[in-house]
């Protein structure tokens, strides 16, 4: 069934269809609401619900408090319409426009061990999705169970790539690698606004875990288009021993290419012989990036990382402007 979803101040009506969140109907009627993470936890969505009645698909969430149910506040990418609704967004709630949501159905191409548990998944297209290196998709992999996963590779083919860690006893990771050559799954794609801002300057990546796909999609980007942001270029890259920086021979290849880029990984449990930096990504920034406030960050892991950096960033007064992440767990 289809009802109608009203944005204010724009004046816009939009028909979402039953399954639509209120942010993808939006994006769908060319309204780019904020948002970051697509699960609930950073409350980047969050918009007014001014009149109608909405499904709250993750009643917990934590981007949601008490003061938000007082004041109608809704997280829109966890919210259906399930009569006609009109929300308010703010003056600040919207996002620079990416390249339009769309569901296709997937076919996986290819499987490739990268690390204990940690596999380089290929889905094929029937059409290319446009994206921007950062940005993450929605994997539906049935029976109502959707996870984000981030592109690793770059827009303008049909395939997409996705780095994925299994855990035990995760219900999405488990089901992600179960699935065999040639399966059929939904994709819906692209979200996130964790993407590569070109203008000069210092940066700094800081991949966590398998956070490390879209720091690995961006510095592609940067690579192939042969920009040079005239400053050092950091990649700092954490997991929890040697064997589990998955991804770092793929990223080695990007920064090689990229000016003035320098690779530093960093192990929780280091062996003797280990050459480089030992603890966590946070001890990284402290120890090799001596004016935080002078760089931009990227930043994409695990929450407990992504929280913690952030964290570090704001006791070393770097403006939030310059911080742009993203947090899976
Ligand atoms: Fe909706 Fe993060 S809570 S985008």
């Amino acid at each position: 069934m289809t009802r109608q979803l009203r944005i204010e101040p724009d004046g816009v009506a939009i028909d979402a269809v039953a399954h639509d969140t209120i942010l993808q109907a939006a994006r769908r009627g060319g309204v780019v609401l904020a948002y970051e993470c697509g699960w609930g936890s950073c409350g980047a969505c969050k918009v007014t619900l001014v009149e109608g009645q909405v499904e709250l698909m993750y009643p917990g969430a934590p981007a949601v408090n008490p003061r938000d149910a007082r004041r109608n506040r809704i997280l829109a990418c966890q919210s259906r319409a399930i009569s006609d609704v009109t929300i308010a967004r703010g003056p600040g709630e919207w996002s620079a426009p990416t390249p339009r949501c769309v569901e296709q159905q997937a076919i996986l191409r290819g499987i490739a061990d990268l690390a204990p548990e940690i596999r380089q998944f290929s889905f094929e297209t029937a059409e290319p999705i446009d994206f921007r290196p950062g940005q993450y998709a929605i994997l539906h992999l049935g029976d109502g169970l959707r996870r984000c996963y981030s592109m690793c590779n770059l827009p303008g083919t049909n395939i997409l790539q996705f780095i994925a860690k299994r855990y035990e006893g995760g219900r999405g990771s488990n089901t992600l690698a179960a699935l065999a050559l040639d399966a059929g799954i939904t994709i819906e794609a692209p979200f996130g606004a964790c993407t590569l801002r070109r203008q000069p300057g210092r940066k700094v990546f800081v991949a966590g875990g398998t956070g490390v796909a879209p720091i690995l999609a961006m510095l592609r980007e940067a690579a192939d288009a042969g920009l040079d942001f005239g400053a050092p270029v950091d990649v700092i890259y954490g997991a929890r021993a040697p064997a589990d920086l998955a991804a770092g021979d793929m990223l080695e290849a990007a920064i090689a290419r990229v000016a003035q880029a320098r690779y530093l990984p960093v192990v929780e449990a280091a062996p003797s012989d280990w050459p480089h930096a030992s603890g966590f990504v946070t001890d990284a920034i402290r120890t090799t990036i001596p004016d935080p406030a002078a760089a931009e960050f990227y930043v994409a892991g695990p929450p407990v990382m992504v929280n913690a950096v952030k964290s570090l960033l704001r006791g070393a007064d770097v403006p939030i402007t310059q911080v742009h992440y993203d947090a899976f767990g």
